[in-house]
């Protein structure tokens, strides 16, 4: 018998919890208070665009109107997905694969594409880095389209990234009040501190890979249900519940499964995730113009019992589904959406790490057998 090497209790922590890895000036979280570059996530939300927040989170600092207006035009003129590109991903299957996938094959053709993708200078990789977040919007779109056997439409390049996700969904101009709130929804998911897929960016861009390998490290993260994966359950969740009078039930019926309620509960977060209050009060908006209220209603019950049953609160995840679902977006294109805005936060963190570099290269503490002979 192989001699078992002893466990130490509390040696090692499952998941990192409380485990500073990095320093980081990008974003932060203090208690309930989340900030970008040092502005609150609320003052964003209410007063910044998504072209601004990418800005702020890149270079530190809010652009003046010269860069901002440079910045839009940029963005604007790369989200153009180029015909030839298109015709390979229309070779990329589509049926029985989720979205997620896919745009994870889809970052890493851009790569081919990408004259400058081995370029590791300071003036490329910000080149590569607006083209990979102006293009991420418009992969999310194409998948939807090409799955639908529907042509690719062109983005409109002097409009915004808001704007261009719905007119090249739908090939519809967008409304202005959905466009803003889109916006919004956007700015509140563009960075979260070392959260799993920006870890991962970081973990990956360490070795001094290049960015749209890191950039195909963090869509893998996010796409897990613990992570980015959550909004497309919650909504799942909803529809399965069916009604205001099952939800109690169904949640009592879970939790006593030992069932994870999606879009509930947060690793740092314990006195509530800030993003999911500025969702809840658009999520009462937007479910009631849809005519579909009821869902904000099931919604906040379920946001009630979590927190009596388990004092567990909601997170990014949790009304921003509803708030997608009433925009009219197709419910397995909500964690792309999230990539879409996110590849900005996790660009920040490359940059971020590559000014400062040193391979990640922890430790693992031995808990196999020892000692064996062959
Ligand atoms: N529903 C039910 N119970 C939950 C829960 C949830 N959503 N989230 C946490 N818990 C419970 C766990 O079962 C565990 O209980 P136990 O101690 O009795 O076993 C306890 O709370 C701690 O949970 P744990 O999974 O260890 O917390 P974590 O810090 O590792 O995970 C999350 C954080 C976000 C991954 C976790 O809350 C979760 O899985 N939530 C649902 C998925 C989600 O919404 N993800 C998006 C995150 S932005």
């Amino acid at each position: 018998m192989a001699a078992q090497v002893e466990v130490y209790e509390g040696a090692l922590d499952r998941g990192l919890e409380g485990v500073v890895a990095c320093s980081t000036g990008i974003s932060s979280i203090q208690d309930a208070t989340l900030t970008y570059r040092g502005y609150t996530i609320e003052e964003l939300a209410a007063k910044s665009t998504f072209e601004e927040t990418v800005f702020l989170l890149w270079n530190d600092r809010r652009p003046t109107p010269e860069e901002l207006s440079t910045l839009k035009k940029e963005l604007g003129v790369n989200m153009t997905l180029s015909p030839e590109f298109v015709k390979v991903l229309k070779t990329v299957p589509t049926q029985n694969v989720h979205p997620m996938a896919w745009l994870r094959t889809a970052t890493s053709l851009l790569a081919h594409y990408d004259q400058e993708a081995q370029d590791m200078s300071d003036a490329a990789n910000k080149r590569k880095a607006v083209r990979l977040t102006a293009k991420m919007t418009t992969l999310v779109t194409a998948f939807d389209r090409i799955r639908n056997g529907k042509d690719v439409v062109a983005p409109k390049t002097d409009k915004s990234v808001a704007y261009n996700f719905f007119w090249t969904l739908n090939g519809e101009e967008p409304d202005a009040e959905l466009v803003k709130d889109f916006d919004t929804c956007l700015i509140l998911h563009a960075d979260h501190e070392l959260n799993c897929s920006a870890f991962a960016t970081r973990v990956t861009a360490s070795s001094l890979s290049d960015m749209h390998s890191s950039i195909v490290s963090a869509i893998s993260a996010l796409k897990g249900p613990l992570h980015g994966g959550a909004n497309e359950q919650v909504i799942k969740m909803l529809q399965d519940i069916g009604s205001i009078e099952a939800c109690k039930t169904w949640i009592a019926r879970a939790l006593d499964n030992k069932e994870k309620v999606m879009g509930i509960g947060h690793r740092v977060y314990k006195n509530g995730d800030p993003r999911a209050k500025i969702l809840r009060t658009m999520s009462e908006r937007l479910t009631k113009k849809k005519g579909e209220a009821h869902l904000y209603t099931m919604s906040t019950m379920i946001d009630d019992i979590m927190r009596e049953k388990k004092d567990l609160l909601p997170n990014v995840d949790f009304y921003s589904a509803t708030v997608y679902y009433s925009m009219g977006i197709p419910t397995d294109l909500f964690t792309p959406i999230f990539a879409a805005s996110r590849v900005s936060g996790w660009l920040a963190h490359m940059l971020e790490q590559w000014k400062n570099n040193r391979i990640y290269r922890p430790r693992g503490k031995w808990v196999g057998k020892t000692g064996l002979k062959f």
